[in-house]
């Protein structure tokens, strides 16, 4: 039985629309399976075809994909190309610089919309201004910005002189932004005065200048300033730089830099198993291709679409589906500055319809969140809004239940617009596993299928597949043009987390386990089998969150899990030993709340630990090791049924249920 006749008897399953299926790039089942063929027929050649008809390069790659250094692996090595010529000139040469590029809409509402030339016009200043700051390629610098067209014009004017950017969110500390700097070795810093999210100021520039007095930072020249607010701000002289002054004194033309296609384009922090966060380092020429493929494929996007992701750019989808991927295919992208939920929850329905938006892309903790609102507030219902020009909705970073993708196919998309459920990382560059809009029938809680090129796999502990029906690991069976091409500075950790000796080395390791469905093959994501949260779709480490715990005078040891949440996916909880004694009724309130604002400024507010419980010891096995599985369930209220018979101190469990 085909894939999709087997489909069809499944009740909840949703097929395409006739009108989306009509005008899809991959209409039809027939056709996805013949781009699958195509790829397995012959994998370069498939690549190549795709990134000869994505890009423009300046030099063609003969080299398709090299392994001689697996798993370092290269793609299109010795051709030549640069990111913002493919993700602005070329739509200008075209003849479409008169077409918008980004409507930005502040957090009070103001609109700013700029075209494409006018976008090229100020990243060539931006970016000749990197270069009379003596910044060149290969240089690093780090982005510290909200969500603005500068920040995407600082993006692309590193972009331009073949720097390497690494933005970092401006949601973190003032400490994590220091060992990003520290470790990605930035030469230069552009941020901003102050971040307006809610009605409220963050300032930016302060948190930056705290960073960088923290030490470590000496290579850092230049701090390059936005004035979003005209706030009032420190200021060093010699090293601080308002960028409007900046690139007044510049030329609004700029020749790009040539670079090989395996330049990193940038580099962005994530967390993983230990304490230390990782610089995910991606390609230009690999990375770009596949962030424009899967806007065509994905999304389907054309031109005349107003695509909006609601992601930030301090984030992997922020790079893909904000800086370059909608860029790169020329097409118009909202940019949102503020919050879902201020001046009210109806935010995002009233930015749709006042946009025109196509094509929304968001996160289920956004639409689960925005759900409560809604049902308790007709006047933020989505209901209230003309959202009549939607034709394709997307959702990243967590599963999504069927619950709350029911209510958005239902009330966001009137029925009519595919849900595009799109599994990826911050490691894969762009969409791995996710339903094609005119082809693929929807099934609510799976991303469906593999996107064409892309060799997912379920195995187990020893990397050989698993039947269909029995969950396990996700792995990738081959590399991929987009994939990360190493952990930066440290290139034994990318061979030890991505390809474990345990599953032969060759496979990618995702760090989620998946099962896929008996009949369909389709595959549905069961969360990650490492030690990795994710919280509103933002990935914590628990190692991190529990070496800041740690940092703290008072602390004496922590251990920190995740509980499943309705609204938020999973929460943060740390079971805490005090080096004093065992705090309880307001000492306890007391020393959680000072523990939270701690971790907050150790890592950032979004890593603070939901619930603090405190314990005169944690429950540990005779030989020391923590036992995380039964804090997993005293943390979601559990009773306890698995064998402590190895737990060198069972009465702690009631202390801490
Ligand atoms: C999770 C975000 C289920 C997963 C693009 C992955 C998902 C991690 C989905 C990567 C999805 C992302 N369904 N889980 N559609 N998308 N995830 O690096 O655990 O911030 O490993 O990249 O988010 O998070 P990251």
């Amino acid at each position: 039985m085909s894939t999709t006749e087997s489909i069809l008897e499944e009740p909840q399953a949703f097929l395409p629309h006739a009108s989306v299926a009509a005008y899809a790039a991959i209409s039809g089942m027939d056709a996805y399976r013949a781009l699958v063929a195509e790829a397995e027929r012959d994998y370069p050649a498939f690549w190549a075809r795709l990134a000869r008809e994505t890009l423009q390069w300046k030099t063609p790659f003969s080299s398709v994909l090299d392994e001689s250094r697996a798993p370092f692996y290269e793609w299109f090595r010795d051709g030549t190309l640069n990111a913002s010529y493919n993700c602005l000139d070329r739509h200008v040469e075209a003849g479409n610089g008169d077409h918008v590029a980004v409507i930005f809409e502040a957090d009070d509402g103001t609109v700013t919309q700029v075209t494409y030339r006018a976008l090229l016009e100020r990243v060539c200043r931006f970016a000749n201004a990197l270069r009379t700051r003596g910044i060149k390629k290969g240089d690093r610098v780090v982005i510290y910005m909200p969500m603005s067209i500068e920040g995407i014009v600082a993006m692309q004017a590193c972009a331009r002189i073949g720097a390497t950017h690494s933005v970092v969110f401006g949601g973190f500390s003032s400490k994590s932004l220091n060992e990003r700097i520290v470790n990605v070795g930035a030469v230069a810093l552009v941020t901003c005065d102050e971040q307006m999210r809610g009605g409220k100021a963050l300032p930016l520039k302060n948190i930056a200048d705290e960073a960088l007095a923290m030490g470590g930072c000496e290579a850092v020249k230049s701090v390059i300033v936005y004035r979003r607010t005209g706030g009032k701000v420190a200021w060093h002289e010699g090293r601080d730089l308002w960028m409007h002054e900046l690139t007044q004194a510049e030329e609004g033309t700029c020749e790009p830099e040539w670079v090989n296609a395996e330049h990193p384009l940038f580099i962005l922090y994530t967390s993983g198993s230990t304490g230390v966060p990782k610089g995910v380092q991606h390609s230009t020429g690999g990375f770009l291709m596949w962030a424009a493929q899967t806007m065509k494929w994905t999304f389907d996007a054309k031109r005349s679409d107003v695509f909006w992701c609601t992601a930030d750019i301090g984030w992997i989808t922020g790079h893909s589906y904000i800086a370059y991927g909608p860029t790169a295919i020329g097409a118009t992208q909202v940019v949102f500055e503020g919050v879902p939920t201020w001046p009210n929850a109806g935010r995002f329905w009233q930015m749709i319809a006042k946009h025109r938006v196509t094509v929304f892309y968001t996160a289920p903790t956004a639409i689960r969140s925005l759900i409560k609102l809604a049902e308790s507030d007709p006047k933020v219902h989505p209901d209230r809004f003309d959202l009549t020009t939607l034709r394709l909705l997307g959702t990243v970073g967590e599963p999504i239940n069927p619950a709350a993708w029911t209510w958005f196919y239902e009330h966001v998309g009137h029925s009519h617009c595919p849900v595009i459920d799109t599994w990826w990382q911050t490691e894969t560059g762009g969409h791995m596993i996710a339903p094609m809009p005119g082809a693929t029938p929807l099934v609510p809680g799976s991303c469906t299928l593999p996107l064409p090129g892309i060799m997912a796999a379920v195995v187990d502990e020893t990397g050989r597949d698993v039947p269909n029906g029995q969950g396990g690991i996700l792995v990738i069976k081959r590399p991929w043009p987009s994939m990360l091409r190493n952990v930066w500075g440290d290139p034994d950790r990318y061979t030890k987390s991505y390809f474990p000796e345990e599953l032969g080395g060759k496979l990618y390791l995702a760090g989620d386990g998946a099962v896929r469905d008996e009949d369909t093959g389709y595959f549905t994501i069961t969360g990650r089998i490492d030690d990795v949260l994710n919280v509103s779709g933002h990935r914590l480490g628990t190692m991190e969150i529990e070496s800041a715990l740690v940092a703290n005078p008072l602390v004496a040891e922590a251990a920190v899990v995740g509980r499943a949440d309705d609204t938020t996916g999973e929460v943060v909880v740390a079971f805490v030993v005090l080096k004093g004694k065992r705090p309880t009724g307001d000492d306890a309130i007391a020393i959680a709340n000072e523990l939270r604002a701690w971790v907050g400024k150790e890592i950032g507010p979004i890593a603070k630990p939901k619930e603090i419980r405190f314990g005169e010891n944690l429950p540990k096995t005779r030989s020391g090791k923590i036992m995380r599985r039964l804090l997993r369930s005293l943390a979601a209220g559990e009773e306890i049924t698995q064998d402590v018979s190895t737990l060198e101190n069972p009465a702690i469990l009631d202390q801490l249920g």
